[in-house]
């Protein structure tokens, strides 16, 4: 890929306290995050959540109801956003429909007065980096939605913008489209090394493309961290259920101590905790109440596990979800169904009961009314 000398200087983006409020609603509730320079973040979280309405406040598009944002040591929050060197790719792509592609990519430069030359310079350049330098005589109809796609991208880069902000911008396409413009974009992105900032409510996406992940919910930000962080170590139910798929069982349990032992137990499971996570727990009141998290890629078939470290329990198996890759059990116990995601080529009955067993060094514990990680 051919770049353009280095010239996108990397900038950190830092947004400190941000509100912002429509009324009662508050979109965005207080959110602190500092973006390293050329770094991919992507803010992930449900419907509603304020992704959108955070990353207009980091364009402009929003005037925030108090807090502030900072590219570098540069205070923007009341800049234009003309005035941020920014550039945004819509969900709907938003491209011209009257305008040849080389003129849609081009339109940024035009406005801004580049000359002729250099808008022919820098089209043919975020062209080629897309793949789509031979289509810039044809209109957005002539063109499939991926292409489409591609211009809107171009169009994004050509002002070789301090920040990238993305909303879903891969939505409107189809599960394998979608899977290769990921990648083209994360490759993209790491060749521009320009700092971006991508929305989206594709878990999937987020763990793959993101060097870091912002978890939102509510408006409040819930944990920022690295996929491996969010996945291994999330700070709450809320994160801990969004992430993963099948999603993580949550069974309510008490602990209960037996000379130096320390369990979790519920009618039909009772788990013996490691000795690293004794600490965290001796401390807690015994009055409270506490969830066990258990993802089902870390609960096995009896004969499968790779770890002896495991607490054995039994299940009827009242659904067997057969994908081939895996099988996912759902798996009938007195406090409802337990889901398992066990090998592919497992040879199960639905209606049989099967040993189980949870892995000890994978579990997590939850505070029941807070939602806040023990461990
Ligand atoms: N202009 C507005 N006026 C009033 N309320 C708004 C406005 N824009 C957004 N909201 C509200 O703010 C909250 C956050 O909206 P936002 O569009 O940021 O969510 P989102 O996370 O992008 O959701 P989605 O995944 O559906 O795009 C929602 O409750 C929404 O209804
Ligand atoms: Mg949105």
């Amino acid at each position: 890929m051919k770049e353009r000398e280095g010239k996108i200087r990397l900038v950190k983006v830092k947004l400190k306290g941000l509100k912002k409020y429509f009324g009662k609603v508050k979109a965005v509730d207080d959110i602190s995050l500092e973006i390293n320079p050329g770094e991919f973040v992507v803010l992930l979280g449900p419907s509603g959540c304020g992704k959108t309405t955070l990353l207009r406040c980091v364009s402009g598009l929003e005037v925030v109801t108090t807090g502030k944002v900072f590219f570098d040591e540069d205070d923007v929050t009341y800049l234009s956003p003309k005035d941020r060197n920014i550039s945004m790719v819509f969900q709907n792509y938003a491209i011209w429909p009257h305008m040849t592609v080389n003129n849609n990519i081009g339109f940024p430069l035009r406005i801004k007065r580049y000359s002729q030359k250099e808008i022919e310079k820098r089209v043919n350049w975020a062209a080629e980096l897309l793949g789509i330098d031979n289509l810039l005589d044809r209109y957005p109809v002539q063109l499939s939605g991926g292409q489409r796609q591609r211009v809107a991208v171009a169009r994004a880069i050509v002002m070789e913008p301090k920040v990238l902000l993305m909303d879903e911008p891969l939505s409107n396409l189809d599960a394998l489209l979608r899977v290769r413009m990921r990648a083209e974009i994360r490759k993209l992105q790491e060749n521009l090394k320009v700092t971006t900032i991508y929305v989206t409510h594709d878990q999937v996406e987020a763990m793959t493309m993101g060097n870091r992940i912002a978890v939102l919910n509510q408006g409040i930000l819930q944990q920022f961290g690295s996929s491996e962080e969010i996945y291994h170590n999330p700070v709450n139910t809320f994160v801990a259920g969004f992430i993963g798929s099948p999603q993580m069982n949550f069974i309510e349990v008490e602990i209960v101590s037996q000379g130096k032992e320390l369990f979790l137990k519920t009618k039909g499971l009772e788990v013996s905790l490691l000795d690293k996570y004794k600490d965290k727990v001796s401390k807690l009141s015994g009055k409270r109440k506490y969830i066990l998290g258990v993802r089902p890629e870390h609960i096995y078939v009896s004969g499968r596990a790779q770890t002896d470290k495991v607490a054995a329990t039994k299940g009827k198996v009242y659904f067997a979800e057969l994908l081939r890759s895996d099988t996912v059990l759902h798996l009938e116990k007195e406090f409802g169904f337990l889901v398992v995601k066990a090998p592919g080529d497992l040879k199960i009955k639905e209606g049989k009961e099967i040993e189980i067993l949870v892995d000890l060094l994978r579990i997590h514990l939850f505070d029941k009314d807070t939602g806040k990680a023990i461990f």
